[in-house]
C-alpha cells in the first residue's frame, strides 16, 4: 500500500498520444491521497479536455501563462511555489527540448523554471525520436540538472513502431512518486558500488573484459544516491554517462578498481560489488602491438586477479558487503558458496544464461542470499530492482547496526 497523503503535485500534460492517460495518472495519485493540480499545454488539449482532469481531480485545470483570473488567484508562480513535486506526464521530444533549453513561452515551462520543487519527466514519443542524438542530449543535459526521467517503456506505439518511447503506465508513474517521497533510508550513509567490466590489457592495442555494461551497478549507486547516501562508484569501461550527484572514479583494470576501492571502503557504510571484474590478467603485457606475422599460434599466460570484494570484506573495521554472483548454472548453490567464501553479508544472485536479463540488459531478475536462506525478486526494470535491493540493504545494515550497538 502506497500512500502520498497531502502531497502537492502539479502535473503537466504536454501534447501526445498518451495524453490520455494522464487522465488515469492524475486518479491514481488523488486515490493514494495527493492534490493534484494539473497544467495544460496546448496541444494537449488537442488530446484531452481541462474538463477531463478538472472532474478527476477537483481542482481548476490551468491552461494559460498570462490569465488575468488565474493571476489573481493562482498564477505561475504560486503554482510553481506549491508543489511539492512537478511531474510532466506525458512529456513529449517538444517539450524536453524546451525544458532543456530554458524555455519560459508557456505556462508549463515558465513554472518549471521558476519552481524550486523537483520536477520529473515521463518521456511518450515514438521510438526513433527518443533515439534522436538531440533528445538524447537533451535528457542528458536535464538528468545532469537534476530532473529525474522516468521511463519511457519499451513495447508496442500508437504508430505501429516497436521501441522504447511509451510512456510508463500510470501504476508505474505512481509507484515512482512513491518512491520519491520515500524517507532518505540511507540518509547520512556512505555507499561505495563497483560497476561494468574491467579491461586486462595484452597489448597496446587489445584487452581480456567481458560484457557487462554497468547498467546493474549504475542503477544501484542512482538509488542509493536517491535514499540519501553520499555514492562513491568505481566504474570500469561503460558508455554510461557519469550519474548526477554520484562521485564517479573510472578505472580500467581490476588492480586499479581494487586500489580505489580499499581506499573507499574504509570510510564506507555500504560497499556493493556489481563489477564484473575479469578473473584472470596476461602475466606479460607487451609494449607494443603484437603482430600476427610473428606467430601462427599464441599462448596467453594468465594470472589470477586479486579478489576485490574478498579484500573488502577481510578489512577491519569493513563496511556492510554485498557482493553478486553471476552464474549459469548451480546459482543458489554457487552463491552460497560465495557468501561463505568471501566472507560476505549478502549476495545477490543472477542466472547470466538467460540474455534477456543480467549482462547487458535493461531488466534483471535475482535472489538475496544470506545466511539465513534466499529470497527472490522477479524479473523488472534495472532501475526499480536497484531500489528494492538499496532498501532491502538499508534495512539490513540498521539491523547489523543495532544488533551490534546492543552488544550482540
Ligand atoms: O553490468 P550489466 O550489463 O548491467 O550486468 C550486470 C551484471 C550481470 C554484471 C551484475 O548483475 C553482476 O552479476 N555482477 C557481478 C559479476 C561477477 O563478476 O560475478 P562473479 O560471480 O564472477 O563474482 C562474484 C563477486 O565477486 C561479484 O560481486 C564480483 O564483483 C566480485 N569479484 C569477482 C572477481 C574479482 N576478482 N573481484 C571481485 O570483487
Amino acid at each position: 500500500m502506497i500512500s502520498l497523503l497531502h502531497k502537492k503535485i502539479l502535473l503537466g500534460v504536454t501534447g501526445g498520444i498518451a495524453a490520455y492517460k494522464a487522465a488515469e495518472l492524475a486518479r491514481l495519485l488523488r486515490k493514494q491521497g495527493a492534490i493534484v493540480k494539473v497544467v495544460m499545454t496546448d496541444s494537449a488539449q488537442t488530446f484531452i479536455t481541462p474538463l477531463t482532469f478538472q472532474a478527476l481531480t477537483g481542482e481548476q485545470v490551468h491552461t494559460r501563462l498570462l490569465d488575468p483570473d488565474a493571476e489573481a488567484g493562482m498564477g505561475h508562480i504560486e503554482l510553481a511555489k506549491w508543489a511539492d513535486l512537478v511531474l510532466v506526464a506525458p512529456a513529449s521530444a517538444n517539450f524536453l527540448a524546451r525544458l532543456a533549453t530554458g524555455h519560459a513561452d508557456d505556462l508549463l515551462t515558465t513554472l518549471c523554471l521558476a519552481t524550486e520543487a523537483i520536477i520529473a519527466v515521463a518521456p511518450a514519443m515514438n521510438q526513433a525520436m527518443w533515439r534522436n542524438a538531440a533528445t538524447r542530449h537533451n535528457c542528458s543535459v536535464l538528468a545532469a540538472r537534476g530532473i529525474r526521467i522516468w521511463g519511457p517503456a519499451v513495447g508496442e506505439q500508437a504508430c505501429g513502431d516497436v521501441g522504447a518511447g511509451r510512456m510508463l503506465e500510470p501504476a508505474d508513474i505512481t509507484q515512482q512518486v512513491a518512491d520519491f517521497f520515500e524517507p532518505d533510508v540511507l540518509s547520512g550513509k556512505t555507499v561505495v558500488v563497483t560497476a561494468g567490466p574491467t579491461r586486462e590489457p595484452l597489448d597496446p592495442v587489445r584487452y581480456i573484459s567481458n560484457h557487462s555494461s554497468g547498467k546493474m551497478g549504475y542503477a544501484l549507486a542512482v538509488a542509493a544516491r536517491d535514499a540519501g547516501a553520499h555514492v562513491i562508484l568505481i566504474s570500469g569501461p561503460t558508455s554510461l554517462p557519469d550519474p548526477p550527484g554520484v562521485k564517479t572514479v573510472r578505472v580500467e583494470t581490476a588492480q586499479q578498481m581494487l586500489t580505489h576501492s580499499l581506499e573507499t571502503a574504509r570510510s564506507a557504510d555500504i560497499f556493493i560489488a556489481a563489477a564484473a571484474v575479469v578473473d584472470y590478467a596476461p602475466m606479460q603485457v607487451s609494449a607494443q602491438k603484437i603482430k600476427k606475422e610473428d606467430h601462427q599460434e599464441l599462448q596467453l599466460s594468465l594470472k589470477k586477479n586479486p579478489d576485490i570484494v574478498a579484500a573488502v570484506a577481510a578489512q577491519t573495521p569493513r563496511p556492510f558487503v554485498v557482493g553478486f554472483a553471476a552464474e549459469t548454472e548451480n546459482l543458489l548453490l554457487h552463491a552460497k558458496n560465495k557468501l561463505s567464501r568471501k566472507n560476505l553479508d549478502i549476495v545477490i544472485a543472477n542466472d547470466v544464461s538467460d540474455t534477456t536479463i543480467g549482462f547487458n540488459s535493461d531488466r534483471n531478475a535475482v535472489w538475496i542470499v544470506d545466511a539465513n536462506g534466499e529470497t527472490a525478486y522477479p524479473e523488472q526494470d534495472k532501475g526499480q530492482l536497484a531500489k528494492v535491493l538499496v532498501r532491502d540493504i538499508a534495512k539490513r545494515l540498521e539491523q547489523r547496526n543495532s544488533k551490534a550497538s546492543r552488544g550482540n
